[in-house]
């Protein structure tokens, strides 16, 4: 999708022309020239349909007399002081959505901020587009047959503003994170044959062009190391285990960073715990956290912020053969600590483990937090709509809470507490690798914790409700992998770490 910002011009020639209303059927300046061009056919179809200009609606004239356009279409835009940018990216997203379906392949969103909206114009502009761009993806990759079917159409948007100039500076912004939110979301939608741990570290490798400092270490090197957590995963794989350290320094020289850590099951069989057929399907979503996190320092580096990140991915696959880790076994992890072993699908806190010691140790960050489809127990509770969050810092978690309000990515805290940890006691080892049956979520957060070392910020968020979507539940979410944290991390980031 070809995206452009451009002055308002008084005729179009071809595609579509997008004019808004606000609540009330309130026509904005561009529709009413819109309906001034086509001889009044807005004005007419306004009497005859129940448009009322509330959010989500929409009224189409199709071939309008006297233009050489395929349609006027007239959108929705509810009460101007509740609009902002959120409300715009949904509004973007919802009108791609529908010329997608109607085969346009262009268009002119017109769309001005009513009297009385909270958001500047160039602003406004550029948020449409990105709901606009993040609506237009979609993974079709491995398609050999009727292509036509599955092929976006909508391939050029021009935003029609008032401030074209300032449109363009927001973009740049915006755009570099929605480059994040794609690379994501190719990341989560490629198979597990193909997106094995070492090739998640060539794509990831590819952050170099963007000034990136990417390394990455094998299993020699962590065995050496002593990831005893991390690599008892991978060892009933085929493919070799990867950590990838990501650096992005677009802040002051020395600056503690930031640091986000990653879950990256390439694929999750469960291992010798192996899942039941219908559980095991989507697993290859398992890399949800490390993909976020990728897509997070992608969008940074982009748009080069001024903040000192690192993102650290644990990439694995977890898989039953006969070097597998069993149900029984100890592993020491990087931290020293022992644990037992009695589930090989609670998985993902095992990478984790190794991962956030590494990660406090070389860096000694300002926060971390991690990312991870760790549980099934969040999905439970708290389905498609919020991540969880857990966290040693209730600033931390409000920052976090703040920015998911703001971008649409939105997080529930759950608690942390030493009842629940009494849980995770093994009997021969320092820690077990499950709780009990029940609050499952809650044990996985305390078993994180206890490789958080004293005087550590961190967060953990558990994704697997949010990481990936069947059907097309979301308007700015066509796909599979949602891409879930890039918008998350890029603002909270934004929002309060840049010098
Ligand atoms: N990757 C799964 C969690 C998951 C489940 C993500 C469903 C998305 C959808 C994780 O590794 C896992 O298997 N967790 C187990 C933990 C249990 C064995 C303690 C679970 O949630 O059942
Ligand atoms: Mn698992
Ligand atoms: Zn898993």
């Amino acid at each position: 999708m070809q995206i452009s910002f451009a002055a308002p011009t008084s005729k179009l020639q071809a595609g579509s022309w997008v004019v808004a209303a606000s609540d009330g059927k309130a026509l904005t300046q561009a529709a009413v020239k819109a309906d001034k061009a086509s001889g009044g056919a807005l004005t007419r179809a306004l009497k005859i349909s129940r448009f009322a200009g509330k959010s989500g609606e929409f009224l189409e004239v199709l071939a309008p007399d006297g233009l050489g356009l395929s349609r006027i279409l007239l959108v929705g835009l509810g009460k101007p002081a509740a609009l902002d940018a959120k409300m715009l990216e949904v509004i973007g997203a919802q009108i791609v959505a529908r010329l997608e379906s109607a085969g346009e392949n262009a268009a002119t969103l017109e769309i001005e901020v009513p009297k009385g909206g909270k958001i500047k114009a160039g602003e406004a502009a550029a948020h449409l587009a990105f709901g606009a761009r993040l609506r237009g993806y979609s993974f079709e990759k491995y398609r050999t047959r009727n292509l036509d079917e599955y092929k976006r159409h909508l391939a050029t948007v021009t935003v029609a503003t008032a401030d074209a100039a300032a449109a363009r500076r927001a973009w740049a912004g915006l755009e570099a994170v929605a480059d994040g939110v794609v690379l994501a979301r190719d990341l989560v939608n490629e198979p597990p044959n193909i997106l094995y741990p070492e090739e998640f570290a060539r794509r990831a490798k590819a952050l170099t062009k963007l000034g990136v400092k990417v390394e990455v270490l094998g299993e020699a090197e962590m065995k050496k190391q002593g990831f005893g957590a991390l690599l008892g995963v991978g060892k009933g794989s085929e493919r070799e285990s990867q950590l990838v350290v990501m650096q992005w320094n677009g802040g002051r020289k020395k600056g503690e960073p930031v640091a986000f850590v990653g879950k990256g099951v390439c694929f999750d069989s469960g291992g010798l715990s192996l899942k039941p057929s219908a559980g095991m399907m989507g697993m290859k979503g398992d890399i949800g956290g490390a993909a976020a996190v990728t897509g997070a320092m992608m969008a940074l580096a982009k748009r080069k912020a001024r903040v000192n990140a690192v993102g650290v991915i644990g990439l694995v696959e977890n898989m039953p053969d006969g070097g597998a880790i069993r149900p029984d076994d100890v592993l020491t992890s990087l931290s020293g600590q022992t644990i037992e072993v009695l589930n090989t699908d609670a998985e993902g806190r095992l990478v984790l483990a190794d991962a956030l010691t590494y990660t406090q140790r070389r860096f000694k960050p300002r926060f971390i937090i991690d990312l991870a489809t760790l549980t099934g127990a969040i999905v439970q509770t708290l389905g498609f709509e919020h991540a969880g969050v857990f966290a040693n810092d209730d600033k931390l978690a409000e920052r976090l809470a703040d920015a998911g309000r703001l971008t649409g990515e939105r997080v529930w805290r759950l608690p942390l507490d030493p009842a629940y940890d009494k849980m995770i006691r093994s009997k021969i080892a320092d820690v077990k690798n499950i709780g009990g049956a029940n609050s499952g979520s809650i044990t996985a957060a305390q078993f994180l914790m206890r490789f958080i070392e004293e005087g550590t910020v961190w967060a953990h968020l558990d994704i697997a409700g949010v990481a990936w979507q069947d059907g097309e539940q979301k308007p700015m979410i066509p796909s599979w992998g949602t891409g879930w944290g890039v918008k998350l991390l890029d603002r909270l980031v934004r929002e309060h770490y840049e010098s």
